[in-house]
C-alpha cells in the first residue's frame, strides 16, 4: 500500500475544507500522498439521514483510513470552543484502534476555523489534541521560524494552523495559506523522520 498522510476534517460551510486542501498540498510537496477524508454530519433528528456517499467534496473516512495512515492532520470548525460533534463522533468509534495501539508513535496536527478571532481557536486546538494523545500520537504544531506566524493579522497559532472566517465565505488569507502548507510539510517530514512512512 502506498503510504499516505490522512487529512481528516469536518466542514459545514467550506472554510475548514479549504484549510484541509492546503494542508494536503503541503503534505504532497514533501513527496507523500495526502488522503483527504471527511466525516458524516450528525443530527439529533432521527429522520435526518446523511447520504451514504457525500454529495460533494472528499469521501467519508473509514477506520481503516485512520488505522493505516503514516500521519494525521485533523480539522474541525470551532463549536463553542471545541471540535464539532461529527468529528468527535467519528473519534469515539476508534476504541478498537486504541486497543491495538494502531496510531501509537505516528505524528499528528490539528487545525480549526472560527468566525471570531478570540472565540476559542486555541481551546479547540488543544482539546482536539486530547483524544490523539490517548492514541499515543506525537503532536506537532507550528514553530516560530515560520515567518507568517510572526506576520499574521488573521489566523495562525503555534498550536496548529487556524483560519479566521469573518464571513462564511472569507477566503484564507495569504498568511493562513502559507501556514497550512507549512503545517502539511512539517507533518509529512516528521512522518518520515519518525519512521511511520513504510
Ligand atoms: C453551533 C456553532 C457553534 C460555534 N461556535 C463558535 C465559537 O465558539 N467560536 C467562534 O469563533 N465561532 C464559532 N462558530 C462559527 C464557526 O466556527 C465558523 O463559522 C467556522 O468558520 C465554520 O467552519 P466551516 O466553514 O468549515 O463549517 C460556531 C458555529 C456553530 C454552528
Amino acid at each position: 500500500m502506498t503510504p499516505y498522510v490522512l487529512v481528516l476534517y469536518y466542514s459545514r460551510h467550506g472554510a475548514t475544507e479549504s484549510m484541509a486542501r492546503k494542508i494536503a498540498l503541503g503534505v504532497e510537496r514533501q513527496g507523500i500522498e495526502a488522503r483527504l477524508r471527511t466525516v458524516a454530519p450528525i443530527s439529533d433528528n432521527l429522520s435526518d439521514h446523511a447520504p451514504a456517499v457525500p454529495e460533494s467534496g472528499a469521501p467519508y473516512a473509514s477506520l481503516a483510513d485512520l488505522e493505516h495512515c503514516s500521519g494525521l492532520a485533523m480539522g474541525s470548525p470551532t463549536r463553542f470552543g471545541n471540535m464539532a460533534g461529527a468529528l468527535k463522533y467519528f473519534l469515539d468509534s476508534s476504541s478498537g484502534l486504541w486497543l491495538k495501539a494502531a496510531l501509537c508513535d505516528k505524528p499528528a496536527c490539528v487545525f480549526t476555523s472560527t468566525s471570531s478571532l478570540h472565540g476559542g481557536q486555541e481551546s479547540t486546538l488543544l482539546s482536539m489534541m486530547l483524544p490523539l494523545l490517548h492514541h499515543g500520537m506525537v503532536l506537532c504544531g507550528l514553530p516560530y521560524d515560520e515567518p507568517a506566524l510572526h506576520r499574521t493579522k488573521t489566523g495562525g497559532s503555534p498550536y496548529g494552523v487556524t483560519h479566521w472566517a469573518v464571513e462564511q465565505d472569507t477566503p484564507l488569507s495569504e498568511d493562513e495559506v502559507e501556514l497550512c502548507i507549512a503545517q502539511g510539510k512539517r507533518l509529512a517530514m516528521l512522518a518520515t523522520k519518525l519512521g511511520s512512512v513504510v
